[in-house]
Formats: C-alpha cells, sequence, structure tokens
C-alpha cells in the first residue's frame, strides 16, 4: 500500500517502502511481548558515538499497563490523541544528554535516539506492525508520567499496533491513507562535493525502480491490446508493415499487439527490468521481435524505422535539455516520410501523479518544427488498469520531413 503510493527515484528494500506513518491502527489487536522484544532488540544493534546507546524507551502498552498508556496518551496533542488512542503501544523516546565514559555533554545523543527510534520502527514494519513517530506532545507531560530524570530529553512518543484499513484512521485523517507520498528530490537533499552542486539519480533508477517494485498489470500505463489512438491512426494511414520502434516500450503490451498487426517491431527500454517483463510478454504470446535496453536521451539504436511509437515517453522530459536529446533521436531514427505516433499528457491534465511534461496540439508543432510535420492531433484520454484515473491525452500523427 504504502509502496504504490510512492513516486520512487531509485529503487529501495522493500522494507524501506514499506514503513509509513499510519493513523490506522486496529485497536483491539494487541503487540506481543515478543514483537515488542525484536523491535527493542533492533534499536538495541542501532550505531552511536562511542557505543553509549544513549536511547532510552518507556513502552506503555495498553493490554499490559492501561495506567501507564493512558499517561502518555494524555500528554499527547490532541491531533495525535484522535489516532493515537488506536495504537496498543506507545513509546516514549527520550536520551540520556552526557557521556557515560566520560562525563563530557555527548552532542550526539538526539542524533543517536532518532536511528534507534528508525530502527524500532524498520523491525515493526518487517513484522508487519506499523509505527508513528510524534512529536507533538507535552513534554513535561510524558517525563512525569513516565518517570524521566529532568536532565534526559524527552524526544518523541511512537504509537505501535497493527495496521487497520484507511477507514480506521479517525476523519479528518481518512485521506490521508491513501494519499500519494511525496518526498524531497535526491538532488535537494544531496550534493556533489559541494553544497551548490546537487546530485542527480541517473533517471534510469527512477524507472527501474517502478518496473521492479509493481506488478506490470497495475503500472497506470499498462493497457493491454493496442492503444486505440495507435491503432485508428495506422488504420488511417493504411500502414500494416513496415520497421516499427516501440519506443520506452514499458510491459510491451504495445509492442505485441504492433507485432500481432503485421510489423517488424524493435522495443526498447531505458529499464532493464522493463524490457525484461515486454520479452516474457512477446515470449507468451509467440511475438518475435528485437528487444534492446536503451536511452532515448543516449541511444545507440541503429535506424532507420518506418514507424515510431511514443506512448507517454516524450511527456516524461520537461528540461529542454532533455527535450533536444530525445528530439534528436527521433529525428536520427525516422526514416524521411516515416510517421512517428505520439501519446503524451494533455496540457489540461492537473493531476500530481503523472509526468512533468503536458501539452497541447501547438506545443507539439513547436517542439518538433525542426524535422517534423503535425498532421493531426486530437484530445483523448490515457486508459490504465483502472477506470478510476483516465488522465487527459494529447495523440499526435508527425511525419518525418526530409533533410
Ligand atoms: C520527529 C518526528 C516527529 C513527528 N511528529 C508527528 C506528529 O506530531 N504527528 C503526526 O501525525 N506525525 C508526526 N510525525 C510523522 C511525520 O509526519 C511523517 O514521518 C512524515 O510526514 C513522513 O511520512 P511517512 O512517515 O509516512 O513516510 C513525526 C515524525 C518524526 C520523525
Ligand atoms: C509511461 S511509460 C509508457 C510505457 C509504454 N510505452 C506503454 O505504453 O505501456 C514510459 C516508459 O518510458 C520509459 N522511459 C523513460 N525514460 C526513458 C528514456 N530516457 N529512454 C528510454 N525509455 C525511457 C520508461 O521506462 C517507461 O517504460
Amino acid at each position: 500500500m504504502a509502496r504504490q503510493r510512492m513516486n520512487v527515484q531509485a529503487p529501495v528494500e522493500r522494507l524501506f517502502a514499506e514503513r509509513w506513518s499510519t493513523r490506522a491502527f486496529a485497536a483491539g489487536t494487541p503487540v506481543t511481548a515478543a514483537q515488542l522484544a525484536s523491535c527493542l532488540e533492533a534499536a538495541r544493534w542501532t550505531p552511536s558515538c562511542f557505543g553509549e546507546a544513549p536511547w532510552r524507551f518507556v513502552i506503555a502498552d495498553r493490554f499490559a499497563d492501561e495506567n501507564a498508556w493512558r499517561g502518555i496518551l494524555n500528554a499527547l496533542a490532541e491531533k495525535n490523541r484522535l489516532w493515537a488512542q488506536n495504537a496498543p503501544v506507545l513509546i516514549a523516546t527520550a536520551c540520556t544528554p552526557t557521556f557515560a565514559h566520560n562525563g563530557q555533554p555527548n552532542r550526539w545523543c538526539e542524533y543517536d535516539a532518532g536511528q534507534a527510534a528508525m530502527s524500532l520502527c524498520l523491525q515493526a514494519t518487517a513484522l508487519g506492525l506499523a509505527a508513528h513517530q510524534m512529536g507533538g506532545f507535552d513534554i513535561e507531560a510524558v517525563r512525569k508520567t513516565a518517570g524521566l530524570p529532568a536532565d534526559w530529553q524527552v524526544m518523541s512518543v511512537t504509537a505501535l499496533g497493527h495496521p487497520a484499513a484507511p477507514e480506521a484512521a479517525p476523519e479528518p485523517f481518512r485521506d490521508m491513507e491513501t494519499a500519494p507520498r511525496t518526498r524531497t528530490p535526491i538532488e535537494e537533499i544531496a550534493h556533489a562535493g559541494h553544497r551548490d552542486n546537487p546530485w542527480r539519480p541517473p533517471a534510469a533508477c527512477g524507472w527501474e525502480a517502478r518496473y521492479q517494485e509493481s506488478e506490470p498489470e497495475q503500472l497506470p500505463w499498462f493497457h493491454d491490446g493496442l492503444d486505440a489512438d495507435i491503432g485508428q491512426a495506422l488504420d488511417e494511414l493504411g500502414l500494416t508493415s513496415g520497421r516499427l520502434l516501440d519506443l520506452g516500450c514499458g510491459p510491451g503490451t504495445q509492442a505485441v499487439a504492433l507485432a500481432a498487426r503485421g510489423f517488424t517491431v524493435t522495443a526498447s527500454d531505458i529499464s532493464p527490468s522493463a524490457v525484461a517483463v515486454a520479452r516474457a510478454r512477446a515470449e507468451t504470446a509467440g511475438a518475435q521481435m528485437h528487444f534492446a535496453v536503451d536511452d532515448v536521451l543516449d541511444s545507440r539504436l541503429d535506424g532507420p524505422f518506418d514507424i515510431i511509437i511514443d506512448r507517454g515517453v516524450f511527456h516524461c522530459f520537461a528540461e529542454p535539455d532533455a527535450q533536444a536529446a530525445c528530439l534528436a533521436t527521433l529525428r536520427r531514427l525516422l526514416a524521411a516520410g516515416g510517421y512517428l505516433l505520439l501519446k503524451c499528457f494533455h496540457k489540461d491534465e492537473t493531476s500530481e501523479m503523472g509526468p512533468p511534461g503536458r501539452y497541447g496540439a501547438e506545443d507539439i508543432r513547436r517542439l518538433f518544427a525542426d524535422g517534423f510535420s503535425l498532421l493531426a492531433a486530437h484530445e483523448s484520454r490515457f486508459v490504465g488498469p483502472g477506470n478510476d484515473t483516465r488522465p487527459k491525452a494529447l495523440f499526435c500523427i508527425l511525419q518525418r520531413n526530409p533533410d
């Protein structure tokens, strides 16, 4: 669930993708002592400065000591109490401010306690539990009820329990359970050698992550059978054979359908996992075609092709440099007189999820002016696996001009 709501820039271990801060807990299901022990053991093995382990946890388990649990619950900010009252365990996390070995202030104690809290959360996730950390509480009230000394820093309270369906989250939090999860981009949190230089992940990593972490049939662009716009364009143009490139073939549904129509298909994608999925689909269908792992922005493919299909690739590039590189590849690979069938997000599509590039017909005419003629364009929809979202699309037929 959490994984499906993420827009990842690179593949990560499942555990990182599956941890998230739910507000829907199963109130009646206790966390067992063995589960708690595993969570605390994970925290115990957290690295810390001088190995001093400055973190301290006070466990308030509703099913073991309701008074202790209620003491912490009552210290929470009201908004947190609304949902945290369904969590059977509340854990106060504190840290000891001085090094035991020399009595000096430990300026890393909060850092270490944060790491330990995360270890606990990840172990909880691995056990199928849910953990949600909170900073919103009355520090002195938690200190008092949990018996924490005056010089310890009270850092957080973690709600721990079994995850429940989104409906178990009280209003007004319910929608947050299913909303897309967003993060600061890698290039904003990482710098190459100096703070002025963003560290940029290879674009391929994000696509690879999508194909590694989702069933192909669940990808929003998955469309079994030929896209109706592409089929109609081929019919109108009277095209039934020729060398065809399915650029950014993804799960290979279009490539397989196009091979079945009689085209000599090459299917390429930047993601090796996508190509593997497409290859398997072609084998199952008994379709003969050529596959390549290839970056359209730095393509090693040899043309020419009579037809290029771009269903949802050009719109991935919003930066002028990337658009120019994509266009250069298309110009190089498409034979003079050849057709480019392009389907992209429409400029009127406002959904947060989806590609950065969204276009109207005039945008495409202008962007493709060097080397292509726009023969036709119409508004359409991307039809994916679910019927709930059908993003607005622009479908274009372009023809390669002679040089
Ligand atoms: C130190 C800390 C304090 C937080 N305080 C609260 C809080 O008071 N209430 C709350 O609902 N969530 C709180 N959170 C959860 C964050 O809002 C959450 O981790 C963040 O939005 C990212 O979402 P995710 O954990 O689902 O990936 C806190 C998290 C941390 C680490
Ligand atoms: C929206 S999906 C569409 C997939 C496929 N055309 C379809 O209709 O199912 C976009 C595809 O473009 C691929 N892609 C993105 N950037 C690419 C690049 N630079 N070179 C080649 N393929 C790329 C992605 O891996 C992904 O499979």
